[in-house]
């Protein structure tokens, strides 16, 4: 009997060696505080994959690159799922020194309160902040590249991230679902940067951009691919930033829900959209101040009282015009009450027109 548990402790032993075993030329595996102290001190480079499997704040100063993934999630296998739904306690992460991670970085347990990689220049793969309920401080103030962004963080009260200069995947994308109590999401689309490099497909990658509280968008990047904004609340769209004098979107703008104004920054010089889609939004006078634009659908905006096609409108090739459902939209060449004409048809030939709704004897 009393050998049986002299055995039993013996190999609890030699298990727990093996676990604190750090390899830097390996996998990593952080469990609790030695560990992470075991990696500041001796890991530079973790050659392969980095699991966060800690539960308690911890600092990895000392460590610059991982290539492989960084991931922290709740291990329900070992610990239960009640460990993983006590969020009674939280943590913070970080690293003054981490640069470059060749993987992807992925958070999915919420506990993490703060996470703070001031250094952190490039995610080859992924960033997803996904079910970190807890999050309320990201610090990424030094990130130029990264292949694709997820966030939905409903606590979130800082985001440091304004220097994003390049996508690093060919198929990019930003999903932007959950923005948390941020009232401003400027930073990171300010930046007047083509954020393609020459061999990004530009067909698939898109952008999702759900934001909560976020009350006003500027978008600076000079090349967008699709974009779809749905807001939660009541937002005021700016396209062109104060240092953005060109900006194209090659697929569907399309702006939804609560998006209350649409306006073109005035250092925009050239503004180009392929198909300019404004649906159910909360707009009430909208300027197609568009440089060029190939397909516009206007449908069922409830608030609608003003559609103004500028004079730029006169050089729109081949449009594909389709407008309805706009219940309080009354469509006319010059503005109500004053002699000013707000709408200028393209010059040359159309694609097609269909345009469902009032309008006053002078408009065809
Ligand atoms: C490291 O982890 C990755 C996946 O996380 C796995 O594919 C790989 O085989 C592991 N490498 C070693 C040396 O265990
Ligand atoms: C996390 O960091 C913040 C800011 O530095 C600090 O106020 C907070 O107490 C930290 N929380 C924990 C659990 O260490
Ligand atoms: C990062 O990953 C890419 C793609 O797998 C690889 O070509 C590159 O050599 C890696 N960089 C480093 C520093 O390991
Ligand atoms: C963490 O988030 C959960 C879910 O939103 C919440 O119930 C809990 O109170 C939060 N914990 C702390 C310490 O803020
Ligand atoms: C683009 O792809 C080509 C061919 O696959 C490759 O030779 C080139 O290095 C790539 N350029 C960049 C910037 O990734
Ligand atoms: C629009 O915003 C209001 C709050 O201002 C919100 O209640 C509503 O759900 C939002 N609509 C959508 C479709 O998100
Ligand atoms: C405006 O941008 C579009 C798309 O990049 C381009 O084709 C066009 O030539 C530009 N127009 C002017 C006047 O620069
Ligand atoms: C004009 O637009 C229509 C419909 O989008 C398209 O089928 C046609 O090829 C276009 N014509 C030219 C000359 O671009
Ligand atoms: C559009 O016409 C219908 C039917 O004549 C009318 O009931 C409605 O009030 C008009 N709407 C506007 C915005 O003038």
């Amino acid at each position: 009997m009393s050998k049986g548990w002299s055995l039993i402790v013996l190999l609890l032993a030699a298990v727990q060696v093996t676990a604190s075993e750090i390899n830097c030329n390996g996998n990593v595996t952080i469990r609790n505080s030695e560990d992470a102290k075991t990696v500041r001190e001796n890991c530079k480079t973790i050659a392969g994959t980095l699991d966060l499997d800690i539960f308690e704040t911890f600092n990895l100063d000392g460590l610059e690159e991982v290539l492989g993934d960084v991931v922290h999630r709740c291990p329900t296998k070992e610990k239960g799922l009640d460990y993983c739904m006590d969020a009674s306690t939280t943590f913070n992460i970080s690293s003054s020194t981490l640069k470059m991670i060749n993987g992807s970085l992925a958070l999915y347990y919420y506990r993490v309160e703060n996470l703070d990689f001031p250094a952190l220049n490039k995610v080859r793969r992924e960033i997803s902040l996904y079910n970190t309920f807890n999050l309320t401080h990201v610090n990424l103030a030094n990130l130029e590249y990264f292949g694709t962004f997820l966030l939905q963080t409903p606590s979130l009260i800082e985001l440091k991230l304004d220097k994003f200069k390049e996508f690093t995947s060919l198929v990019p994308y930003v999903n932007i679902w959950d923005t948390g109590k941020l009232e401003s999401f400027d930073e990171f689309f300010q930046n007047p940067v083509n954020p393609y490099n020459v061999n990004n497909s530009v067909v698939n990658p898109f952008i999702d951009f759900h934001p909560l509280n976020v009350r006003s968008l500027t978008l600076g990047w000079t090349r967008m691919p699709s974009m779809n904004i749905r807001a939660k609340s009541e937002l005021t769209l700016t396209l062109g930033g104060p240092k953005t004098e060109q900006m194209e979107f090659e697929g569907t703008l399309k702006i939804g829900p609560n998006v209350t104004a649409i306006n073109r920054h005035d250092n925009l010089k050239n503004l180009t959209v392929e198909r300019f889609d404004v649906q159910l939004s909360a707009v009430s006078d909208l300027d197609l101040s568009l440089n060029q634009v190939t397909t516009v659908s206007v449908y069922g905006n409830p608030q609608l009282r003003q559609l103004r096609l500028p004079s730029m409108a006169q050089s729109w090739k081949n449009l594909t015009l389709n407008i309805g459902a706009n219940d309080n939209l009354l469509l006319s060449v010059v503005k109500d009450g004053s002699d000013e004409i707000i709408w200028h048809w393209p010059t040359g030939d159309m694609a097609s027109v269909a345009i469902h709704g009032n309008m006053t004897s002078d408009f065809l």
